[in-house]
């Protein structure tokens, strides 16, 4: 059969889609013409949300790596695909299972808390798990006489303890390599040149240790997103990667975004693109399937965070 000619790329893959019965997920991070033709668009715990509720057969991740190996694992049914398997993450490379297994070994009653910034392998060795958006409320769910230890993002962890008074945390000392490009000067120096803007950080960035109590709010992208709609300030600085400014610009095209730093480009994040996303759902490509015995204990914290955000969400 001779193949169909499309007017634009974005026509092609929804017709693709149709024809595959799939669903578009974009993280926030994504390029505007990916968030612009996703299903949904979030960060990690919506979108992994997303990927448990959809009745879709197929699921086009367009995000990083480990975000796709947690959809596979909410839903092993479905055919979750990557457009691009080289999407991985700085991050998440910095905590192995040998190492978790390591310390419980030495904390037999520890309990290890594992930001979602983490391949299967390691939260398969975890007791919970947290995103940027729920973190504290993760930690707060855990008896206050029990030893955490929290992988593996050391400012996120940092912000945790702080946030929660606990001083039994043992923080592991891995980082973002874009989230250290926002540093205190550059923050300093848009505080004196914006001074009417709203300071909106990520939990991730470097300059949270020197900021913590300064940062007007500190939220995970989608909460970031959400924020800057909801508030009356008119401008704001964006402590995060640059790719969440498409969707703030978007919503809001009365208010101003300045980037905390124009070069927080997460270059893993920017491996997809729509082409990509047309060969993804014109070959099956590239299927990331966590191996079923991996799968079945990285479940348990994925679904113990998840009831817990659940049940936050009900509260507030
Ligand atoms: P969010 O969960 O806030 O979207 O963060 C994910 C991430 O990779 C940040 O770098
Ligand atoms: Fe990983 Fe950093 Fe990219 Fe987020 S921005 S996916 S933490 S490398």
């Amino acid at each position: 059969m001779p193949k169909q000619i499309f007017n634009t790329i974005q026509d092609e893959i929804q017709a693709l889609k149709r024809e595959r019965n799939a669903v578009i997920l974009a993280h926030n991070y994504q390029i505007g013409d990916i968030q612009d033709i996703a299903d949904f668009t979030g960060d990690s715990l919506r979108l992994s949300q997303m990927a448990a509720k959809t009745t879709a057969e197929v699921i086009v991740f367009c995000g990083v790596h480990f975000m796709a190996e947690t959809a596979s694992i909410l839903s092993p049914e479905k055919t979750v695909l990557i457009p691009d398997i080289n999407a991985g993450c700085s991050l998440s490379g910095m905590v192995t299972p040998e190492q978790v297994r390591a310390w419980k070994k030495e904390h037999p009653n520890g309990v290890v808390v594992t930001y979602v910034n983490t391949s299967a392998a390691v939260k398969a060795e975890s007791d919970y798990c947290c995103t940027s958006s729920n973190a504290v409320k993760v930690v707060e769910h855990i008896p206050a006489d029990k030893d955490i230890l929290f992988v593996p993002d050391f400012y996120l962890g940092n912000y945790v303890k702080q946030r929660t008074g606990r001083d039994n945390i043992t923080i592991w000392k891995g980082y973002c390599h874009v989230h250290m490009m926002i540093s205190p000067g550059k923050i300093d120096q848009l505080r004196e040149d914006h001074p009417q803007a709203e300071f909106l950080m990520h939990p991730e960035c470097s300059c949270m240790t020197k900021y913590m109590d300064q940062a007007d709010q500190v939220l995970s992208t989608e909460e970031m997103v959400r924020y800057s709609k909801e508030s009356n300030r008119e401008e704001f600085v964006v402590a995060t990667e640059t790719g969440i400014l498409h969707k703030m610009r978007k919503e809001n095209p009365d208010k101003q975004f300045i980037p905390a730093a124009e070069n927080a480009i997460c270059g893993y994040m920017k491996m997809n693109t729509l082409e990509k996303i047309v060969l993804a759902l014109e070959k099956m490509q590239y299927e990331v399937k966590v191996p079923q015995a991996i799968a079945e204990k990285a479940l348990i914290p994925i679904q113990r965070m998840l009831d817990i955000s659940y049940q936050t969400q009900l509260i507030s």
